[in-house]
C-alpha cells in the first residue's frame, strides 16, 4: 500500500441516486478505501453550477476558472486530486450532461499559452483517470468513450487512463447481476492503490 494516501475525488453524474454508474462508483471507492484512499465525492446533481461561459480570466492574469460557484471547491478538490473518478451513464452518445458541464470547466487547468506548451496544464502529470460508463446498449457501443476525451484528459495530467463499462443496463439495479463489472471495478482499485505493491505479489 502507498504511504501517503491517495487524495481520490468522484464525480457522480447521474442523477438517480443508487443508480448503475452510482453502483460502479460505491464499489470502486469502497476498495480505494480499503487500500488507503483518501476519499471526496460529488453528486454534480445536487450541485449549481454553468458550463464554462469562455470568460477567458483563468487564461489571462487568473490561475482559477473565473466562475465562482458549486463547482469551484470541486475543482480545487480535482486540482489536488492524484485519481480523478468520474461515473457516468451515457446519455445521447456521450457523458451526462452534468458532467460534460463540470469537465468543460477543467479548461481552467490549462495554461494560457496551452496549445503550444509542453506543459499544458497547471496540474502535475502522472495522475490517474478512471471511467465509470454505464449504457443501455451492448457493448459495441460507446467502446471508445474515453477515448475521445484522452488527449484533453493527458494534456491536463491525468494519463492514466482507465475504463470500466456496465453495457445492457437501463434500470437502477440491473447491475446487480453484472458481477463481472463489479469485479472489474474493483481490479482496477487494486491495479490504481497497490500498483507495484500489487505486481511484486503477482510475481512471487
Ligand atoms: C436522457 C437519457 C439518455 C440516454 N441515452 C442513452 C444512449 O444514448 N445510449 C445508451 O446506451 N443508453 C442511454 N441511456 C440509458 C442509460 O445510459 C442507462 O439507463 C444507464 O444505466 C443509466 O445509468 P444510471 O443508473 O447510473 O443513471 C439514456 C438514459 C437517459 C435517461
Amino acid at each position: 500500500m502507498n504511504s501517503t494516501p491517495m487524495n481520490t475525488v468522484c464525480l457522480l453524474g447521474s442523477p438517480r441516486r443508487d443508480g448503475n454508474s452510482d453502483t460502479l462508483a460505491k464499489v470502486f471507492l469502497e476498495h480505494a478505501e480499503v487500500n488507503g484512499a483518501r476519499i471526496q465525492k460529488f453528486s454534480l446533481s445536487d450541485l449549481q453550477y454553468n458550463g464554462c461561459r469562455n470568460l477567458f480570466e483563468c487564461k489571462t492574469g487568473s490561475e482559477h476558472c473565473g466562475q465562482t460557484d458549486e463547482l469551484t471547491p470541486v475543482l480545487a478538490a480535482i486540482s489536488q486530486a492524484q485519481v480523478l473518478v468520474l461515473a457516468s451513464p451515457v446519455y445521447f452518445t456521450s457523458v451526462s450532461g452534468q458532467l460534460k458541464l463540470a469537465i468543460d470547466r477543467f479548461f481552467s487547468f490549462f495554461v494560457p499559452d496551452y496549445p503550444t506548451a509542453s506543459q499544458k496544464s497547471r496540474l502535475s502529470g502522472g495522475r490517474h483517470v478512471v471511467l465509470l460508463q454505464t449504457q443501455g446498449e451492448p457493448e459495441d457501443r460507446y467502446a471508445d468513450l474515453l477515448k475521445s476525451f484522452s488527449a484533453s484528459f493527458t494534456g491536463l495530467g491525468f494519463d492514466k487512463q482507465h475504463l470500466v463499462r456496465a453495457c445492457g443496463v437501463r434500470n437502477p439495479g440491473d447491475i446487480g447481476s453484472s458481477s463481472s463489472v463489479l469485479d472489474d471495478c474493483k481490479k482496477t482499485a487494486e491495479s490504481i492503490y497497490l500498483g507495484p505493491a500489487l505486481q511484486e505479489i503477482e510475481k512471487d
